[in-house]
């Protein structure tokens, strides 16, 4: 598969975004970049990396076919791309943050941002951005975040990783199309902090207790609160305090 290896860049999904329009790209396109100055993060957030310690990059996949099967359905199936291989890598304690944060223990690893192209005919090509934090060591200004070398005390290669890591895209993209319902089993064995109380915060600020029961179809965390009622809440109305 075709790796395209920039120093800086604003963003790796704006870039790959913008090739894909103007030229024929490969299905599977890597580009990762040193340093990225705009780096992206879900909601419109930033996303903040150490030049050249970490891992920037973007994949296209072309021609998704989503038949009976819901954008969610392909969401997490990469959010298990990158928790599967970093569990296959050796790292401890890998789990899944609702909707898709890569964590370890309680601290973010990486981040996924994806973006697709809407065709005619429903199907879409997708530019899948993820950010993992490989060989930084300083986390000071972002405490709830780490790396794979404080969780090791090892350096990787950062080609390497990206590599693994499109296999796996790969891999997990065709078992979607086929066994839907072991996909969402791998999902849910691997989510954060289900059937555990935990914190959340609510649009309006207002700060509760709730266990996760589980994501449905359609994306949406359903979170058993304390007053028995069972709510289902999309990505923009809550967010887990940890
Ligand atoms: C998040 O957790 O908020 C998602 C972060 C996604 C960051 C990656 S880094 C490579 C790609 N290019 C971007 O601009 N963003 C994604």
């Amino acid at each position: 598969m075709p790796l395209i290896k920039l120093d800086a860049i604003d963003s790796t999904n704006d870039f790959l975004k913008q090739l894909f329009k103007d030229s024929v790209v490969e299905d599977y396109t890597i580009v990762m970049a040193n340093e990225q100055t705009k780096g992206k993060g879900q909601m419109g957030a930033k996303w903040i990396s150490e030049p050249g310690k970490n891992l920037t990059m973007s994949v296209l996949v072309k021609d998704v076919h989503l038949k009976n099967q819901n954008i969610y359905d392909f969401n997490i199936a990469v959010a298990l791309s990158v928790s599967d291989t970093l569990k296959k890598m050796g790292l401890p304690n890998i789990s899944i943050k609702w909707p898709n944060d890569i964590m370890s223990d309680s601290k973010k690893v990486s981040g996924i941002l994806i973006e697709n192209i809407f065709k005619h005919d429903g199907n879409f090509n997708s530019v899948i951005g993820i950010g993992l934090n490989v060989n930084q060591t300083d986390f000071k200004d972002l405490p709830q975040a780490t790396s794979l070398k404080c969780i090791t005390g090892k350096d990787y290669d950062l080609e390497e990783i990206a590599l693994l890591l499109s296999d796996s895209l790969r891999g997990f993209i065709q078992v979607l199309a086929k066994h839907r319902e072991i996909l969402w089993d791998f999902y849910h064995q691997n989510l954060y902090k289900l059937n555990y109380p935990s914190p959340f915060e609510d649009k309006n600020g207002n700060r509760f207790m709730g266990i996760i029961k589980k994501v449905t179809r359609d994306g949406k965390l359903e979170v058993l609160l304390d007053d028995d009622n069972v709510t289902h809440y999309d990505v923009k109305e809550i967010k887990m305090l940890f």
